[in-house]
């Protein structure tokens, strides 16, 4: 099988070194953030679109019915930057960004994401829509960008991390995070986080378990992938995914487990993996929280919380607080 390269002719450095630690490791692993390419972009999308998948449409449903509110309760006090980590297709942005045009807040929206693709056609689909709304994307990793999320402009913030995206961090990345995010910011600047709550365990796994078997794709997309960008040759039938959901702890945690003794090889690092009937590749953590634990997080890193907007079911929450 080929090795893809990238536009310099190069392998993807970062994406062989992450594989090679994680298979090499006594617990293997693999980084949920390679889930997505072009295909597991579009897994993604039809994973929102579930039934199972609560999270989307709970988000949905607080920006929807108390969009006005958590405007309200920002009060930007004049201009000011909406910074966007992960943006995405922006859909659910677009109610509170639709919401600030109608009440003539002015904003600059700074929507920032590691595809390319997809901060294109948001600004497109948001230029068509808003013809006057000034659109800045920066195409960047979350840790880089934060880095100069103050040398863009002096003005007050609001910057959204939604999605319950901040639970797909590893414990130690969340607080390093928020500590950044914090000490970047200014006081009065303000953060909307999306946090998955912890609820009944079945309805957490199911919505990662999924009866079509969207989820295991989107899974197993990361040896897909590392069969075409770097020459492996593992074979996906012989991997079983296997999502996990702990009530205590709040940590969902996908596996893909392998259903029978091989060796994989993969060409981009001239290696042979040996996996045991039954060994386990970590996949994927969906961390899930109490607001108790969000509040210490948040004052940890030296926010204070305002206020938090729950959907009606009292499945998700978005967190509100201010620097
Ligand atoms: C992007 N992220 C918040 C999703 C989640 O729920 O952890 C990714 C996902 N993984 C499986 N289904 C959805």
């Amino acid at each position: 099988m080929a090795v893809h390269r990238n536009q310099n002719g190069s392998i993807t450095e970062q994406f062989k070194a992450d594989v090679d630690k994680g298979l090499s490791a006594p617990f293997k692993f693999l980084l949920s953030r390679y889930f997505y390419d072009a295909r597991g972009d579009k897994l993604f999308q039809d994973i929102m679109h579930m039934p199972e998948y609560y999270l989307t449409d709970a988000e949905h449903e607080i920006f929807s019915r108390q969009g006005a509110d958590i405007l309200r309760r920002f009060d930007a006090g004049g201009s000011f930057d909406l910074v966007e980590f992960g943006a995405g297709d922006g859909l659910k942005t677009r109610i509170l960004i639709k919401r600030m045009i109608e009440t003539d807040t002015p904003f600059t929206y700074r929507p920032i994401d590691i595809s390319d693709d997809v901060l294109a056609a948001l600004k497109f689909d948001l230029k068509l829509a808003y013809p006057d709304l000034e659109v800045i994307p920066e195409h960047a990793e979350y840790f880089t960008a934060l880095q100069n999320i103050n040398e863009q402009s002096d003005r007050k913030k609001l910057v959204l991390f939604l999605g319950s995206s901040i639970g797909n961090f590893a414990e130690d990345r969340t607080r390093a995070f928020l500590d950044a995010l914090s000490s970047k910011l200014s006081k009065g600047d303000t953060v909307l986080i999306g946090f998955d709550l912890k609820k009944d365990p079945e309805v957490v796994l199911r919505a990662y378990n999924d009866p079509a078997g969207i989820t295991a794709e989107f899974n197993l997309n990361v040896l897909r992938r590392i069969n075409r960008d770097l020459g492996g040759n593992f074979a996906l039938d012989r991997f079983k995914h296997y999502p996990t959901y702990n009530p205590e702890s709040g940590f969902a945690r996908s596996y893909l487990v392998s259903t029978r003794t091989q060796d994989v090889s993969i060409e981009a690092m001239n290696k042979t993996y040996l996996f045991a009937e039954g060994e386990c590749i970590h996949t994927e953590i969906s961390r899930k929280y109490d607001k108790p634990q969000i509040e210490a997080l948040l004052s940890n890193s030296g926010f204070s919380v305002k206020e938090h907007f729950t959907d009606s079911r009292g499945y998700y929450v978005n967190t509100l607080a201010e620097k």
